[in-house]
């Protein structure tokens, strides 16, 4: 039997649950002492003083760290991590001074302790996106290079000729990061040589950009990421505190740990930009899009450009002939945002799915209907062939499990219990099938067991125990037979646990090496003392792909109750249907799909950056004010995919899993509130407050 598509449980898991597996901030190197970073009060300005004798002088401290005697860091194409050089403030939270001392309750008092003067200026920091900032202005790119703007036809035309126009402004807010496992380092330097222990989504990348900062070569740098709990696209690449502990681990000549609290995670980990959606649609009176249209506005810090591909989902969406996207970002005072589950696509399909919705209530039109109407062929802007498209079948097979018939055609109308305003809502999911380049190395042993190594990591998602299904298929053994080895720089090159491709990336080299030891093996060569290996990468393989439309779809369909007194939102179902090529295991696939469904509810009900413009900062810094989505708010979620074959993907046949389920979830969340109520909130999170005063009368 294949090992491939077995539910099989983490490798790992019992590791995980009696403790034994250890994360970053648990490797204590002999003679390690502990880093702490001191964080600017202001959110522009200079520091104009730092006294650092008095801390000094504190017993168990043993170096500050500041911008007037940093080591100098060579530019890695990142402006986050170029820390302490120089004294000017950016933002609020950004690191003004790092403190070393014995033992971490030193570090932190001491860091407490420290006393930092600021010049600021008369005019207050400048942290408010909006959609018509005078700061806005057109990137050359944006994330992941693509176009900033797109346009075919000629959408203005499409908007005056058009039966039925929309025209509504989404917004959503900044987002946080919170993965349950904070950023930590552990940084041993000796002998020219750096050894790191780091929480991260994947480790060549920190070499790569280690050594670029501190001029040292990558042959002189090992990072191990073994057991990381979680990322959410925050650890896809090195943060401040990497740097930090490397640069205290130099300067004091000792082993360093960091590691960063929750309340720093808002300020130095990245986040999601608050972004303004602008969407337009054009009509025909029995549903068919002439137009589509897609304006976004998001925030970078003053430090580097961060452009989230905001607009870039909708051009792979839905079928109309004139169609037009812009993105527009505004650097302000503020820390640098960077990658959260779905970046582009997740704050992009809210209003996307958000504004078809309303179309569908203007045309009095089945949501699910409108959507299949404008269903297109190939690529709507590009033309490309899809590698595959089962959007349409995901939604028909999403709407008959969801019993989505009989749905009131009119919103705000059903009443259950006498309090409770009930309503569905429904919305697409799409999520790029991306893949990149990587290395594997297979070994057969003479006792019938493999070893397997290549530098994957595994944040949590299972990615060890899937790696180890892929490898038994392709030798034609049993998973208990194979040893895997991830997580270390040591490996041979593995690309990053992000964009949803670590399984196809770290995959196809898998196979590609097991199968060419297969080979090896069934062509009679015998088998060393020390193991027959063969070796893989797939750099020309990746660079040969088809030039096609690569992604993974879905459909969510959501039950919400409104209470008519208070506003309170409850979520009773949520079901989402996925087609995302082959499923490798069932079992952490689903963990994988209801984890983003999970986090977009807690999108569109919840989590809310707050900012307070007077001091420069969000407000919330913790999970006290910030809200997570805990198991009380998010109801038995269903998922169920689609058996999709592609054969443009990767000798594996996934298409990734990791950002789909959180891509449209919220817009379902709020299409159903919609429905229950007929308010529309277009502003995330949907929270009581937008509703109570506009809920009808018990
Ligand atoms: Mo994910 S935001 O691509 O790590």
């Amino acid at each position: 039997m294949s090992a491939l598509g077995t539910p099989l449980r983490r490798l790992e898991g019992r590791d995980k649950v009696t403790g034994s597996a250890r994360y970053a901030f648990e490797h204590t190197p002999e003679g390690c002492v502990h880093a702490w970073p001191v964080q600017s009060t202001v959110a522009f300005g200079r520091v104009e003083s730092i006294d650092v004798d008095a801390v000094l002088a504190m017993p168990g401290v043993i170096d500050v760290i500041t911008a007037d005697d940093a080591e100098h860091l060579n530019d890695a194409d990142d402006g986050e991590l170029l820390v302490m050089q120089s004294r000017n403030v950016a933002y609020r939270g950004q690191v003004v001074a790092l403190v070393v001392a014995e033992s971490l309750e030193t570090a932190r008092e001491a860091a407490g302790a420290l006393r930092v003067e600021y010049l600021t200026g008369e005019v207050g920091p400048d942290v408010v996106l909006t959609g018509d900032h005078p700061k806005l202005y057109a990137p050359e790119t944006v994330n992941a290079g693509f176009a900033t703007d797109t346009a075919v036809g000629d959408i203005d035309q499409a908007l005056a000729e058009a039966d039925v126009v929309v025209d509504r402004t989404y917004t959503t807010p900044a987002l946080f990061n919170n993965p349950m496992e904070p950023h930590a380092s552990v940084v041993t330097w000796a002998d020219g040589r750096l050894d790191v222990v780091e929480s991260s989504q994947g480790t060549t990348s920190t070499v790569q950009i280690l050594a670029k900062l501190f001029d040292i070569p990558v042959d002189d740098i090992v990072v191990r990421a073994e057991h990381v709990g979680g990322g959410f696209g925050s650890k896809g690449s090195p943060r401040p505190n990497v740097v930090l502990a490397v640069m205290a681990a130099r300067r004091v000549g000792r082993p360093v740990k960091i590691a960063y609290t929750r309340q720093m995670m808002f300020s130095i980990a990245g986040y999601r930009t608050p972004t303004v959606s602008r969407m337009r649609l054009a009509a025909t009176r029995d549903g068919r899009l002439l137009g589509i249209s897609h304006d976004a506005f998001s925030q970078t810090s003053t430090i580097e450009e961060f452009t989230e591909q905001t607009a870039e989902a909708v051009r792979h969406m839905y079928a109309a002939p004139h169609r037009s996207t812009t993105h527009r970002v505004a650097a302000l005072d503020v820390p640098t945002p960077r990658w959260m589950r779905a970046p582009g696509e997740c704050p992009g399909m809210y209003a996307v799915e958000s504004s078809i919705d309303e179309l569908a209530h203007e045309l009095s039109i089945d949501p699910v209907e409108l959507r299949v109407l404008n269903e297109p062929a190939s690529d709507p802007e590009t033309g490309k062939p899809f590698s595959s498209r089962h959007l349409v079948d995901c939604l028909r097979r999403g709407a008959e499990a969801f019993g989505w018939d009989g749905r009131a055609r009119t919103p705000g109308t059903r009443r259950e219990g006498g309090r409770w305003l009930v309503g569905t809502g429904m919305a697409s999911s799409l999520y790029p099938a991306m893949t990149a380049p990587s290395s594997a190395c297979a070994t057969a042993h003479r006792d019938g067991s493999y070893r397997v190594e290549i530098n994957a990591t595994d944040i949590g998602t299972g990615a060890r125990t899937v790696l180890a299904q892929i490898a038994a298929d392709a030798l034609g053994t049993v998973v208990d037979r194979i040893d895997i080895r991830i997580g270390s720089s040591v490996h041979p090159l593995g690309a990053i646990a992000g964009g949803s491709s670590g399984t196809a990336s770290w995959g196809w080299a898998v196979t590609k090496a097991c199968r060419s030891l297969t080979e090896k093996l069934a062509s009679g060569t015998e088998i060393p003392h020390d193991g027959l290996v063969a070796d893989a990468d797939t750099t020309d393989d990746v660079e040969a792909m088809d030039d096609v439309d690569r992604h993974a779809y879905g459909a969510q369909f959501v039950e919400v109750r409104v209470d008519l007194d208070s506003g309170e939102i409850a979520i009773s179902r949520m079901l989402g249907v996925f087609a995302a090529g082959r499923i490798l295991n069932g079992r952490t696939a689903r963990s994988q799909f209801i984890g983003g469904m999970t986090m977009g509810v807690s999108m569109a009900l919840h989590e809310q950056g707050v900012m307070d413009a007077r001091h420069g900062d969000y407000a919330n810094h913790d999970l006290a004010t910030y809200h997570v989505a805990a198991s009380a708010d998010i109801p038995p979620i269903e998922v169920e995919w689609l058996d999709e074959q592609d054969s443009h993907l990767n000798p594996v046949g996934g298409k990734g899993i990791g950002e789909i389920g959180i891509v449209g979830a919220a817009a379902a969340v709020a299409n159903a509130v919609w429905h229950a109520t007929g308010v529309r909130v277009r502003d995330l999170p949907v929270q009581p407050d937008a509703l109570v005063s506009r809920l009808p009368v018990r």
